[in-house]
């Protein structure tokens, strides 16, 4: 297989990150396939898009054609044999847990083309472990993209123990021709490369706002304004969703040690269900405008 005989991508997941994920292939031409298990969730991931199309062609970062052509590429489905039918490469961007996986998994490859990649955006469970709960091991890779999707640079390509160098040079190619820049991950350690360094420092901030050792506030504005970081560490958590960094970390906890124990600030938003941008509250409030209180 090569890059060129890629027509159609399958997204499963019309979340946070798989809308993101849909917009981005549509972009680049690609005929999408987006699916969730249902009606509302795909028609809100499509939703998002339109939403995110209209705002690039508002700053004039694309046209009002690419914009409307995009939107055109991209189709919604719950139905999964329509949805992956004809597809030539899957991006799996469910939530994160096994059991859920491997049942997309089982569900997708009695349709899916002999011929066709997948590809998981987990961002924390083992490349190795999943591609073994489907029948093509070899076929499956990591393809890790950031939040927000459209906006960021950077593409995590993770092998598996199984994956072959194909799979892996056809992702790459991928993720180049969305304009984007793979690096390639050779270890599947928990994390991968990018969310070994950045979970930590987001659940450090955590712990200082837990031990009372600084104000979210000081926090923010000490990585926002003094380190450079294009956001503060608690605008960046309601960004990616504390949903997901507490998924990470606890896998990261199970694995790698009790340095990665999740602090109990991080506990208290998802008992709050305060997830961030997508819940309408996370440390910061987003109900009244986009995060008016973030400094
Ligand atoms: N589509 C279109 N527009 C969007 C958008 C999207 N998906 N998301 C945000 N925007 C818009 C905002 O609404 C805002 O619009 P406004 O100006 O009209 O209010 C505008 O973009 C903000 O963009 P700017 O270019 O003006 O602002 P920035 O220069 O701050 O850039 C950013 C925004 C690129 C998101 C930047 O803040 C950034 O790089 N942040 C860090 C993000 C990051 O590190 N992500 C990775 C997280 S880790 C991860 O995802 C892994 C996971 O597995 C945990």
């Amino acid at each position: 297989m090569e890059i060129d005989d890629i027509e159609t991508i399958a997204v499963l997941g019309a979340g946070n990150m798989g809308h993101g994920i849909a917009e981005v292939a549509a972009l680049s031409g690609y005929t999408v396939n987006l699916r969730d298990i249902k009606e509302e969730f795909v028609q809100d991931g499509y939703e998002q898009i339109e939403w995110s199309l209209e705002k690039l062609a508002e700053k004039d970062q694309i046209t009002d054609e690419k914009a409307e052509d995009a939107l055109d590429n991209v189709t919604p489905y719950v139905d999964v044999e329509e949805a992956v039918g004809d597809a030539d490469f899957v991006i799996e961007a469910v939530p994160e847990q096994m059991d859920i996986k491997q049942d997309v998994y089982s569900d997708v490859e009695e349709h899916l083309p002999e011929h066709a990649i997948v590809t998981s955006n987990t961002s924390s469970l083992s490349i190795t472990d999943l591609s073994e709960v489907t029948e093509r091991p070899e076929q499956f890779a990591g393809m890790h993209f950031f939040n927000p999707p459209v906006r960021m640079q950077l593409v995590e390509v993770i092998s598996g123990e199984h994956t072959d160098e194909e799979t892996l040079a056809v992702t790459e190619a991928l993720a180049e021709d969305f304009d984007k820049t793979p690096v390639r991950v050779r270890k599947d350690s928990p994390g991968f490369i990018v969310n070994r360094i950045l979970v930590p420092l987001m659940n450090e901030a955590c712990w200082m706002v837990s031990e009372d050792a600084a104000t979210v506030e000081e926090i923010d504005s000490t990585t926002k304004f003094d380190m450079g970081l294009p956001m503060g560490s608690f605008e960046l958590g309601d960004q990616v969703g504390h949903d997901v960094t507490y998924h990470v970390l606890e896998y990261m906890n199970d694995v790698l040690g009790e340095a990665y124990e999740p602090a109990p600030f991080l506990e208290e938003l998802i008992e709050e269900e305060r997830y961030g941008k997508k819940s309408g509250e996370g440390v910061y409030d987003y109900e009244d405008g986009d995060g008016a209180d973030v400094p």
